[in-house]
């Protein structure tokens, strides 16, 4: 690998072995956001990944906690047997079709608005990125992303051969159970319409969207990129449970089968149910049960990223009936 660019405080083998359990390193360069930093250790600590940050070209405040050694890209990188950037771009390679070559691999993420800069997306031995099929939505959350790739590169699916179902997004509705905030609603569905659903339902317990509060609608509208996202969102109580061949939930609970082995129906009608409130009755009887498999199970998922996961998992095995 060539050496990039250097910024921020310079990092030894020495001092970033200390923080390297894993094979797997994920960098956030350049994140902003105070919001994101969090959300981006609860996907690491879910995974069997380390964290470190990287200032990049533009050192500024350290977002770091001591053992996030905060390091220059270029030792960073150096540090790796391969590195990959997540980003969506033109040449990037679908991580569901990209088999996981062995040793210690470096996943980059980077800034909220910037992405990625282009001179780092050159030197890194793989661009991937998470299909995007919502018109005009051109990312997911910067932790969202982070958290997907992290599930699939550790659990290797490109080479696992999952079949596709013949079924489209159309026969799969979603319906999503007492979301705690509007900032974690407003993020799944961001994912939601990204990864290729045009409505949802909704079972708006906490009254983070259905509301009249003008904070939480801008808040939740603000993480859905409201001004690109066109997914309809329904109260639940418009859902007709009989027009569903199958319900499956998938809550915090590890009981059923693991999304990395749930294999969809080849017809019928699914709905989809995600959220870890009590589902409502007629949806409880009825229902299979799945779980996102974290490599960590004790560690509490962020709302946002469990679902995320879940709606891009399905998505990659369902039959494309629509795109950009
Ligand atoms: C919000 S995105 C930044 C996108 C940036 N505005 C752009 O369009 O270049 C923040 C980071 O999340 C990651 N990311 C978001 N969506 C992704 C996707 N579909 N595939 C891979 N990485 C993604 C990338 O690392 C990206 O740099």
């Amino acid at each position: 690998m060539r050496k990039l660019l250097t910024g921020g405080i310079p990092a030894t083998r020495k001092n970033l072995g200390s923080n390297m359990k894993n094979k797997l390193t994920l960098v956030g360069l350049e994140i902003e956001g105070d919001w994101n930093i969090p959300l981006l250790r609860n996907a690491v600590e879910l995974s069997d990944a380390s964290l470190v940050f990287s200032q990049g070209k533009n050192p500024t405040e350290a977002p770091a906690k001591a053992n996030e050694l905060l390091a220059g890209i270029d030792e960073l990188l150096g540090e790796y047997d391969h590195v990959l950037a997540c980003e969506a771009t033109e040449q990037s390679r679908c991580v569901y079709d990209y088999p996981v070559p062995r040793g210690h691999l470096g996943l980059i993420v980077g800034n909220e608005r910037n992405g990625v800069p282009h001179d780092i997306l050159k030197k890194v031995n793989q661009v991937v990125s998470i299909p995007m099929l919502g018109q005009g939505m051109s990312s997911v959350n910067v932790a969202v992303a982070a958290a997907i790739i992290l599930y699939v590169v550790e659990r290797d699916l490109a080479r696992k051969r999952f079949r596709t179902s013949t079924l489209s997004h159309r026969d799969i509705d979603v319906l999503v159970l007492g979301p705690p905030d509007p900032s974690e609603l407003g993020s799944l569905l961001r994912s939601a319409w990204a990864f290729g659903w045009q409505r949802l339902f909704l079972n708006d317990r906490h009254g983070v969207w259905f509301t009249k509060d003008r904070q939480t609608i801008l808040a939740g509208r603000a993480a859905a990129r409201g001004e690109v996202n066109r997914i309809v969102v329904r109260p639940w109580e418009q859902l007709s449970l009989p027009d569903y061949d199958q319900i499956v939930v998938c809550d915090g609970t590890h009981s059923g089968t693991p999304l990395s082995r749930f294999a969809l129906p080849d017809r019928g009608k699914v709905l989809l149910v995600y959220g870890d409130d009590e589902p409502p009755l007629g949806v409880r009887e009825s229902s299979e049960r799945i779980y996102v498999d974290h490599c960590a199970a004790k560690t509490a998922p962020c709302f946002r990223l469990s679902g995320s996961i879940l709606l891009s998992v399905i998505s990659q095995r369902l039959r494309r009936s629509r795109r950009g």
